[in-house]
């Protein structure tokens, strides 16, 4: 069975299945997240969690309508894949009045960013929503998206993974068409391949290239007020590169 995305299929388990495709967010669920969902405690947490937390049918509700979600009217800033949440959360207590959207498939994540969102100065301007980003259509209007930050996706390293990687000539289609004029894509990886893939594929897309760093440990992301994040950190500690990119949609 082929998956919209590629990544390789997996039978999924009967549970899984008799959800609705609301509820599973997308069909292409880890298989490990279903195998018993009674004894995952952060799928049923999710769901019980209340806001700051978004389940996939919630989020998508939102479509068209986050500044009613957030109560009111301020730019959009969007994280692909929060992990445990350091760089979301501090990005929104730091820029607070700045609307904060975060997007994680799994979780366990969800949960370990909304624990980080609990303080007061979060809670009004952020919310976190477990869904899978190769679907990000589902959850935005063409536009509304005001900052695109995708911080070390998923590497996908070998060459045979290559069709996984976020980064593509499709995802950059559908965020031309979701992000509003003048918004900005601020990546950082540790991935050279990422960088280089990102280049090539925003030639004859509507995206201007603002600022590039090859040591963004040594001399900083090239946009203001950045955190660290989890997996950076990681790279730092080993004394590896991390790169950024800073990007315009025209
Ligand atoms: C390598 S980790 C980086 C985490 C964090 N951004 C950091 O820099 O520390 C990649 C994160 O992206 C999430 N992720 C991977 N594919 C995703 C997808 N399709 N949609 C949403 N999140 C995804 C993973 O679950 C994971 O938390």
């Amino acid at each position: 069975m082929a998956t919209p995305t590629g990544k390789p299929t997996i039978p999924m388990h009967p549970q899984a299945q008799a959800l609705p495709d609301s509820e599973r967010g997308w069909k292409e669920i880890p298989y490990e997240e279903y195998i018993d969902p009674d004894h995952n405690p952060y799928l049923n947490l999710h769901r019980t969690w209340g806001r700051p937390v978004l389940t996939s049918e919630q989020a998508a509700a939102c479509r068209g309508a986050w500044q009613q979600e957030f109560g009111r009217k301020a730019p959009l800033n969007v994280e692909i894949g929060t992990g445990n949440g350091f760089f979301f959360s501090g990005m929104a207590e730091s820029h607070p009045a700045e609307n904060w959207l975060g997007i994680e498939i799994r979780f366990k994540r969800v949960i370990l960013t909304a624990k980080k969102l609990r303080a007061e100065a979060t809670e009004a301007n952020s919310r976190i929503c477990r869904y899978d980003a190769s679907a990000l259509s589902d959850l935005f209007l063409p536009g509304e998206i005001d900052t695109l930050y995708i911080n070390h996706p998923d590497p996908w390293d070998k060459e045979r993974w290559a069709k996984n990687r976020l980064l593509g000539p499709e995802f950059l289609d559908k965020i031309a068409v979701l992000m509003a004029p003048g918004a900005e894509l601020r990546i950082k990886t540790d991935h050279l391949v990422n960088v280089d893939a990102v280049l090539k594929h925003i030639d004859g897309r509507p995206f201007e290239l603002f600022a590039r760093c090859d040591d963004v440990n040594g001399e900083g992301a090239p946009w203001d007020g950045d955190i660290v994040t989890n997996y950076q950190r990681k790279f730092f500690e080993r004394g590896l590169p991390v790169y950024a990119l800073r990007l315009r949609r025209s």
